[in-house]
């Protein structure tokens, strides 16, 4: 069996790479337009930074894994071909700012309808808002009347930074589809390594909409918590003991509920703006208003975080130096894509700031890139925590990197001006602590320093 799947991205690199690892008898060939892209797979240096990933395409890359920018062929030799290219927010005319771009799942489904020759199992791997499959289906008939298509809908529900033991022990796999037949043929691929009854089969639009409504139920709990998070530095509760202490109850849980600077990363906002966009494409406004409520929480987030540094920096950061540690919108991940960091950074330099970043994954260009500057006084891009942090009037923590907990805050403080400042936007370091050092320290909806 051949598959092929279209896009090597976050998703499609990873996904292929295990789908390779567990079945080596098929072969498995990731295609993309990006022709730098496809080169750093087949490099040693992978696109990607994902914990775990290396060793696997290590494994089998050259073996059944292939990147390869040829597409036709591919799309011709292959049994299954597997649909996994970006779905952004729309930017411009109908929808925009809410309804997903689907010019990439559309010009994948000409693609593969114009040179086809046998029948396909065509896989949405994509996030796409429901119904998709009904316009792929269309175009393909349409394309190729000849040929027989089995559309399928089966999401991804792994998360960055956690792709491989996702991807190695999901709680489910998703499948949505109308042919039992197709159906079957990619349950069975999965069931090479996941226990058959965590192989779920739904009817197509189940499966769309299903992943459309985790990330928004996912998004949800954060936003909720982020808003307790507010009452909690009114009140002096504490965001974690509550967190815990509701968590405890096995009706809610205990994950998500970790209080942030707000999420990010390339598909909650999206998702959820999707969401809302369909709610109100078939006259529900009420739920729309309700979902949408998630990504207004998430904003007032980032905002009241970027607002706590100026008004508690005496009103003031105009030319002080303010170290920034962390840029991706979560450990573990290169990926900055509506990371937390971008807003509170572009909120800072809107204050004259001067910023000092440090990531350790994140590369420059991709800093100044996401912030629209240059290197300058303004913006300096550090090689290391300390560094970033030496001479600063604050630390501002905004990806939780194991590494920040492992400073030598006492050191680094000496070199501060005072009242030395530290705002944690994870809740990563222990504020008790940092105080008794001698920082002003804040949490997100954590108390605040004693007066002094
Ligand atoms: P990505 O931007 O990293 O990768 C998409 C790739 O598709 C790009 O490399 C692009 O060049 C390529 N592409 C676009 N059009 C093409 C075409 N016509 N032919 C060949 N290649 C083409 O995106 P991603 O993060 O991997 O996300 C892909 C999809 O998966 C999205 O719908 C997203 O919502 C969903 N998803 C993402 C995650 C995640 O963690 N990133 C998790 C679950 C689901
Ligand atoms: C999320 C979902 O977790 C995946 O299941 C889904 O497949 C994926 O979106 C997708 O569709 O793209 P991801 O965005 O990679 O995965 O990462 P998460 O771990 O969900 O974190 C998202 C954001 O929420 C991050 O900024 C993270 O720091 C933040 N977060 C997460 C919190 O602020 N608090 C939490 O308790 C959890």
């Amino acid at each position: 069996m051949n598959i092929c799947c279209i896009g090597a991205g976050y998703v499609g690199g990873p996904t292929m790479a295990m789908i390779a690892n567990k079945c080596p008898d098929i072969a498995v060939t990731v295609v993309d337009l990006n022709e730098e892209r496809i080169r750093a797979w087949n490099s040693d240096v992978l696109p990607i930074h994902e914990p775990g990933l290396n060793e696997i395409v290590a494994q089998r890359r050259g073996e059944n894994l292939f990147f390869d920018t040829e597409i036709d062929a591919n799309i011709r030799k292959s049994d299954i071909l597997f649909i996994c290219v970006g779905t952004p927010t729309k930017t411009f005319g109908l929808g925009a700012g809410r309804a997903a771009d689907l010019r990439y799942i559309e010009s994948c489904a000409r693609r593969i309808a114009s040179v086809a020759e046998g029948n396909k199992i065509v896989v949405e791997k994509s996030t796409i808002p429901v119904r998709t499959a009904n316009s792929i289906q269309r175009i393909l008939k349409a394309g190729n009347p000849d040929l027989k298509f089995d559309v399928l809908s089966n999401p991804e529900f792994l998360a960055e930074g956690t792709a491989i033991p996702d991807l190695l022990e999901p709680d489910r796999v998703l499948i949505g589809g109308e042919s039992e037949e197709a159906v079957e043929t990619l349950a069975s691929i999965y069931a090479r390594w996941v226990p058959r009854d965590r192989v779920l089969t739904t009817n197509l639009w189940s499966s769309e909409l299903s992943k459309l409504t985790a990330n928004a139920f996912l998004a949800q709990r954060i936003s909720s918590i982020n808003a307790i998070s507010a009452l909690c530095e009114a009140t002096n509760a504490e965001v974690d003991e509550v967190a815990h202490a509701i968590g405890m109850d096995s009706r809610i849980g205990p994950k998500f509920l970790k209080a942030s600077v707000g999420f990010g990363g390339s598909c909650f906002q999206k998702d959820i703006l999707n969401l809302v966009y369909l709610c109100e494409h078939y006259g529900l406004n009420e739920a729309a208003e309700y979902w949408e409520q998630v990504v207004k929480i998430n904003n007032y987030q980032k905002r009241r975080f970027s607002s706590r540094i100026v008004e508690t920096m005496f009103n003031t950061v105009a030319k002080k130096k303010i170290a920034i540690w962390g840029f991706a919108f979560k450990k573990d991940t290169d990926d900055t894509r509506e990371s937390a960091a971008i807003t509170v950074c572009q909120d800072l330099l809107g204050e004259q700031a001067h910023l000092s970043i440090y990531d350790p994954q994140v590369s420059k260009g991709r800093i100044l890139e996401d912030l629209g500057v240059e290197e300058s006084e303004e913006v300096e891009i550090c090689q290391s925590a300390e560094e970033a942090a030496s001479g600063a009037h604050a630390i501002v923590i905004l990806t939780e990197w194991d590494e920040f907990k492992e400073q030598d805050f006492e050191k680094l403080h000496a070199t501060m001006p005072k009242p030395a400042f530290l705002f944690d936007g994870r809740n990563l370091v222990n504020l008790t602590e940092m105080r008794a050092i001698g920082f002003e320290a804040w949490g997100v909806g954590q108390g605040s320093p004693p007066a002094v």
